[in-house]
């Protein structure tokens, strides 16, 4: 088994889970690698878990916090969750078991833009990081180590923690060995420099991450696959966003503010942007590249189809069919992706310049174009900001995208006031749903209502937004961005009281 541990040192820390997982105490802050889904320590984490079970059973009170690249997996926030392990958590989940906790108030959660966590933790904001539990491919003869299917926030846990538990897991292809690309050049202000990245598939740093063998306290091995769920097949909504996607870029292209290049394609995680990817193959792109944070499915069919020919990333994302496909081709795929660090590939000096098209999900985004991403009527969290707010504030073009309606029809997801605002209508170019597009640059907030109103509202909500719309311009005597504040919050207050939006049916 010992095949991927070439250094004879840490060949000689070989441990178990459970010794490893021993050297983690209550209260500790643990730094944990793992990006939706992809990379995250396998076994330690269930290890700790049963820990945390007998130790609370027994009267104590173990927790710890936990600090990630973005959400994992049922054996990590699931198994500690449940098993009420987690203090706090960050910078984005998207697991049940914590969803709830968060939302109980028994668990505090940091939402945090993903590209700002490392120099947050520089910074520390986080306090001290007591233990880095890092999955890994291989670690080589020198020590260095082989990242896995999700880069992440690796490079800075392994360089601030106190300690390291390596998880070195033989499911990950060995093959994917010259797939990073990790950047040493990072520095806080004021020594700073500019990034050397002109391109999206340009490598500026080392393949493989660096570690002081002298904090390595364990090196467990694990086989082990990621774990996520199948995406939702794309359906008809879907289908038509991606259908107006592709007559809006045609429509660019002819403008000349986009070439038959587009630009670097980023696209956010969910089920409506990975369906949305995979319909933009019929628009005839060919030699398209990503700079983007997750490859999900949808982008790895593009890959194949040599719609992109190169991606920047962070992580996989891949469903079940997609692992398999990938695992079938690392040789393929391995030229034409390129994982780094999140404060990379999120960076937004990197995503300003390379001009990136943002196209993310929402819950729901308002007359006037601010987007909510986040909170289900304003309080519950959904998942997090992830980077969205990376991509949309520094795009080129920011575009944001969902259904019109949601949980069979009794929510609408434009809404007359957001919720929750995760991204201002200063950021937000494009609107989207399966009932049309609204390009709101340009436009002054009384034109953005119109058109959003005309373009993307369902027509089950239109009259009412148009009502509400017309009642608040009259009633507010053409003020510049026109509200009924006390009405425009009650289609949220309806939700939680009737579980709809809809007048009627309350
Ligand atoms: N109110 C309440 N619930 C809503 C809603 C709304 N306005 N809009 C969607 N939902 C619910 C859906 O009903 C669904 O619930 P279910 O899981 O119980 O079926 C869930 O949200 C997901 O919705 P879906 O339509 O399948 O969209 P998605 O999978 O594409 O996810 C977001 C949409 C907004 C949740 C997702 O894109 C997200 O978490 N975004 C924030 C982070 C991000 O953008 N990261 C990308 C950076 S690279």
């Amino acid at each position: 088994m010992t095949d991927r541990i070439l250094n004879p040192v840490l060949r000689d820390r070989l441990k178990s889970a459970d010794e490893a997982a021993a050297m983690i105490g209550p209260g500790m802050t643990v730094a944990m690698s793992g990006f939706t889904g992809a990379g995250y320590p396998k076994v330690v984490p269930l290890a700790l878990a049963s820990r945390i079970e007998r130790a609370n059973a027994a009267g104590g009170r173990f927790q710890i916090k936990v600090l990630t690249g973005a959400s994992t997996a049922p054996e990590l926030d699931g198994a500690l969750a449940k098993v009420d392990g987690i203090e706090m958590r960050l910078p984005f989940q998207s697991d049940p078991v914590v969803r709830g906790q968060i939302n109980d108030g028994s668990l505090d959660y940091l939402d945090i833009h993903l590209s700002h966590v490392a120099q947050f933790a520089w910074f520390g904001f986080f306090g001290d990081i007591d233990i880095a539990v890092i999955e890994v491919t291989a670690i080589n003869a020198d020590g260095t180590l082989v990242p896995s299917s999700s880069v992440g926030n690796n490079k800075t846990w392994l360089d601030l923690a106190d300690k390291v538990i390596i998880e070195v897991n033989r499911w990950q292809p060995s093959e994917m060995d010259g797939m990073h690309d990790i950047y040493y050049g990072t520095a806080l202000p004021p020594h700073r420099k500019p990034i050397p990245l002109l391109a999206p598939a340009d490598r500026i740093g080392e393949p493989h991450l660096r570690v002081d063998l002298d904090k390595v306290v364990a090196v467990v091995e694990t086989d082990a696959p990621d774990r996520i769920g199948a995406f939702a097949p794309p359906d008809a909504a879907s289908e038509q966003i991606a259908g107006h996607l592709l007559e809006f870029f045609a429509h660019e292209i002819e403008r000349g503010r986009l070439t038959s290049q587009l630009l670097p394609l980023q696209s956010g995680i969910g089920n409506v942007t990975n369906a949305v990817l995979s319909a933009l193959a019929k628009g005839g792109y060919k030699g398209l590249s990503a700079f983007t944070e997750v490859v999900q499915d949808g982008m790895l069919e593009l890959v194949s189809e040599g719609v992109l020919s190169m991606v920047s990333a962070t992580s996989f994302s891949l469903s079940p069919a997609g692992t398999a496909e990938f695992k079938r081709n690392v040789d393929f795929y391995r030229k034409h992706i390129v994982l780094r660090p999140q404060e990379m590939s999120n960076h937004p000096e990197l995503i300003r310049r390379l001009g990136c098209i943002a196209m993310n999900g929402m819950l729901e985004a308002d007359l006037y174009g601010n987007v909510n991403s986040t909170h289900v009527a304003g309080t519950s969290i959904m998942n997090g900001i992830g980077g969205s707010g990376d991509f949309a504030r520094n795009a080129y073009l920011s575009v944001f995208m969902s259904a019109s309606t949601a949980k069979g029809g009794r929510i609408s997801s434009i809404v007359p006031m957001a919720s929750h605002v995760d991204h201002t209508e200063h950021d937000t170019m494009v609107v989207v749903t399966e009932q049309g597009l609204a390009d709101l640059r340009g436009l002054s907030p009384k034109q953005r209502a119109r058109l959003v109103i005309e373009r993307c509202a369902h027509p089950d909500y239109r009259p009412m937004l148009q009502d509400y719309f017309d009642r608040a311009c009259r009633d507010s005597h053409g003020k510049h961005t026109p509200h009924l504040l006390g009405e425009a919050l009650s289609w949220h207050q309806r939700l939680v009281e009737t579980g709809s939006m809809r007048r009627t049916d309350a």
